[in-house]
């Protein structure tokens, strides 16, 4: 079970990475860690998965989040196209954000909790609600919309496939970026806790 004092700690790290992109990528980013939503939340519906239970989303947005900034930086020196670090940390940290409409915790009468899947999993899916959540906030903001499309495709595209649940697949450096540090973080909780293969035996 993580604690209040760890999501607290997701968001100072959080806040101190984008702290050195720039005024307009500070205040946007503030749609998304303002909401009390996003540092309780699980960032699955089902115990043996990634980053399940409160703070899970959290967790695995600053995860995310870091693994794409030393990535990113990295990949810089692969070919001659660099990476856009805002497009990329703007994408990393919307990513999930609508996984607060895919899950929502049970309270049992003992004091339990447990989180379940909600029906926009099925029907709408965080996938969409994520992409939705950005453009609504580009709006709300009037800010980063030179950026909006680029950013919107790494969101789209982050699950890699369409049998994932990604309408298109990566395109540009900072969506094949997302994709696989949103991978590593998965599977890197995944590691700590479950064997995968027993799971599927
Ligand atoms: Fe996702
Ligand atoms: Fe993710």
């Amino acid at each position: 079970m993580r604690t209040q004092q760890q999501s607290d700690n997701c968001l100072k790290e959080l806040r101190e990475i984008i702290s050195g992109l720039g005024a307009d990528t500070v205040a946007i980013s503030e749609e998304v860690l303002k909401m009390p939503e996003f540092r309780s939340w699980s960032a699955c519906s089902f115990p043996e998965g990634h980053h399940y239970g409160d703070g899970g989303l959290i967790q695995h947005t600053m995860e995310v989040v870091s693994l794409c900034v030393i990535n990113g930086y990295r990949s810089n020196a692969f070919g001659n196209k660099e990476v856009n670090q805002k497009v990329l940390v703007l994408a990393a940290l919307f990513h999930d954000i609508g996984k607060i409409y895919d899950y929502f915790c049970h309270f049992y009468s003992n004091g339990t909790t447990e989180w379940r899947p909600a029906l926009h999993k099925r029907t709408i899916h965080h996938i969409s609600r994520s992409a939705i959540f950005w453009s609504k906030a580009v709006e709300r903001t009037g800010l980063c919309k030179d950026i909006e499309e680029d950013v919107l495709h790494c969101i789209l595209s982050h699950h890699g496939q369409r049998e994932w649940g990604s309408p298109v697949a990566p395109h540009s450096r900072e969506a094949w970026i997302l994709h696989l540090c949103d991978g590593l973080s998965a599977r890197m909780s995944d590691c700590d806790r479950v064997d995968l293969i027993k799971i599927k035996q």
